[in-house]
Order: structure tokens, then sequence, then C-alpha cells
């Protein structure tokens, strides 16, 4: 990720270093001019002005372009390994002004999360009660809670205990430290996920890209040992192997586990753990905007009655007695 941002950087400085030469061109231009109509006062005024004005033009032009090809510069994607693939644009149900998440999708989401990525990745800022009418019933999530064992305590004797998940606890965490997870997976950590959809550009896109995208490496590129080709990794390698593989879990309402619906559902089931608030979100927006703008009525309204006074008060000016000059 740092690679990606001191290229950003220096993205950003050669539109700067750009925009300043447009500047300073602009300046001597005008200095220019200056100098140009000072000496045309003593000589043939008319050719030598309309000799700079011509000039000038091209001048304002070769500007112009400098600085049409400093923002085309910085907006164009850059395809080099280092940025990684940039994944396409897919058409998510919730990305639209009026949608709310596919609720289907997030609870198929979450049994692939369950069946899979949970062997690596935690979701440490999701707990088992945000999944009550989400993803669940509540008494499906207690139960999911229960089938595993936190530790507790100290009771009355002093001692820690274990005891089966509630809807109060977090879910729980794929490894116990750090180190363990470096053992488990070549030395790199699987990092948490419950933030994941935030933590990338076009996150969902991304994850889904990330996701359904290993293939071969091409020809006369060495992967390291450990390592996994994948275009959309910043880099071109990461020490994730596919994970995903067709009808490795059976989804309970039939549909078929291909690699990419898989994807999608763990996709948009990350993008609610990140945004668990995103529906009512939208939805309270729509509200807002709504009773603002059916307010801008009384409120112009409002205006009118209390400046009335301003606006129809009349000055007058009359001329002062003699006595006060
Ligand atoms: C065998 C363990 C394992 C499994 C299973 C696994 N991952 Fe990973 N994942 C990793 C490791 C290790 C990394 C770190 C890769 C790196 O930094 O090179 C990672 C990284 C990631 C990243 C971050 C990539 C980035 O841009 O930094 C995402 C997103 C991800 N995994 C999603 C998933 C999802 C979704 C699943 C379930 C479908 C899953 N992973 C299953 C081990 C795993």
């Amino acid at each position: 990720m740092r690679k990606r941002k001191t290229s950003l950087h220096g993205e950003t400085l050669l539109g700067v270093v750009l925009f300043s030469l447009q500047a300073t061109m602009m300046r001597f231009t005008r200095l220019g001019q200056r100098a140009i109509q000072s000496t045309s006062q003593r000589t043939v005024a008319t050719a030598a002005t309309q000799n700079a004005q011509g000039s000038n033009k091209s001048l304002y032009v070769l500007a112009g372009l400098a600085g049409a090809a400093g923002v085309a510069y910085m907006s164009a994607p850059d395809f080099s390994a280092n940025e990684g693939l940039p994944p396409p644009n897919y058409p998510w149900a919730h990305k639209n002004f009026f949608t709310a998440f596919d609720h289907m999708a997030i609870r198929r989401g979450y049994t692939v999360y369950r069946e899979v990525c949970s062997a690596c990745h935690s979701l440490r800022h999701v707990y088992w009660r945000h999944l009550v009418g989400v993803v669940g019933t509540e008494d499906e999530v207690k139960e999911w809670a229960a089938e595993h064992t936190y530790e507790d305590g100290p009771n009355s004797d002093g001692e820690m205990f274990d005891r089966p998940g509630q809807l109060t606890d977090r879910m729980p965490m794929a490894y116990p430290n750090e180190e363990a997870a470096r053992a488990g997976n070549n030395g790199a950590v699987p990092p948490e996920l419950s933030l994941m959809k935030k933590a990338r550009p076009n996150g969902e896109d991304y994850i889904f890209a990330l996701l359904t995208g290993y293939r071969d490496a091409p020809h006369g590129l060495n992967v390291r040992e450990g390592l996994h080709y994948n275009p959309y990794f910043p880099g071109g390698s990461l020490a994730m192997a596919q994970a995903l593989f067709d009808d490795m879990v059976e989804y309970e309402d039939g549909t078929e586990a291909s690699i990419s619906q898989m994807a999608k559902d763990v996709s948009t089931f990350l993008c609610w753990t990140a945004e668990p608030e995103h529906d009512t979100r939208k939805r309270l927006g729509w509200k807002a905007l709504l009773l603002t703008g059916l307010m801008i009525v009384p409120t112009l309204y409002w205006k009118r009655f209390k400046w009335a006074v301003v606006h129809t008060r009349q000055v007058k000016f009359a001329e002062l007695p003699k006595r006060f000059y």
C-alpha cells in the first residue's frame, strides 16, 4: 500500500510542476506584452501590438495544452505492477442512490466467510449480536455463537473458565496472536476483514476481483516461493492462495456455489461488516433531503415576511433649512 501512496505523490508533484510551468509562462507573456506596449508607443504602434497578440495566443494555447496534459496524466489509470490492475466496476445491488444491500447475498456471504475465510481472517469489529436480524434470526445467531468457546472469569474461586459464546461476544479470532498467524501463513498476516471494504480503493470491486483473479503467472515473471500470482494485488503476487473453488460451500437456498457467486456474496457481506449503517443511512439521507426540500417553501415565505420592512422602506432626502449651513 505504501507504494501506491508514493506514486500518487509523484503524480501530484508532476501536476504541480506542470501547473507552475504554465503559470510562469503566462507571467512571461504578460511581461512581454507590457514591454512591447511601452516600445510600441515610440515605434509603429499597431503592427507591433498585433504581432504580440498573435504570439500571445500561441503561448496561451501551449500553456493550456501543458495544463491539459498534466490533468490527463494525473487522472490516467496506472497499469504498473506496483499499483495492481484496477478492478472493473461491477453492478452491485447497493451501488445506487435508492437501493439497499442485497440481504440474501449477505446471508450467503456469511456462510462463505464462516466456511472458508474464517480459517485465516478475523472480523474484529463484529459482535454476534450485530448479525441478529441481518444475517439470521436471534435463535440462529445464538446457536452459531454457542458453537465457539470463550474464556471468561474469574469465578468465585478466582479461576478462569470456558463457556459457550453469547450474543454479546465478538466473533472469534482466527489466530490467538500475530505470531501464530504468521507461522500459519508463510510469514504473512491475514488482515482483519471487517473494514477491508473501506481500506482499499473501490473496496467491493477489489475484493471480488482479487478472489476471482487468480491465474497462471505470465511467462518470464518469477513468483517467489510461497506467493501466488494475482494481477489485482499491488505488486502482482500475494501470500494468500486461491481461496474459492466451485461448490466449496452448500447454500441453504439452493443457489449454485460457483466461484463468482461466492465471491460476490462474501464481498457483499464484507461491505455490510464495514458499513452496517448503510441501509439506514441512505433512507435517513433521503428523508432529510425531502424534509429540507419541503422546508424551503416556509423559509422563503418567512424571509420575505421578515425583510418586508426593509424592502418597502422609503428614504426621502429633504433640503436642510438654511440655519444648519
Ligand atoms: C489459508 C488462509 C487464508 C484464507 C482461507 C483466506 N485468506 Fe485472505 N489472506 C490470507 C493471507 C495470508 C493474506 C495476506 C496476503 C499478503 O499480504 O500477501 C490475505 C489477504 C487477504 C485480503 C487483503 C488483500 C490486500 O489488498 O491486502 C483480502 C481482501 C482477503 N485476504 C480476503 C479473503 C476472503 C474474502 C477469503 C474467503 C473467501 C479469504 N481471504 C480466505 C490468507 C487467507
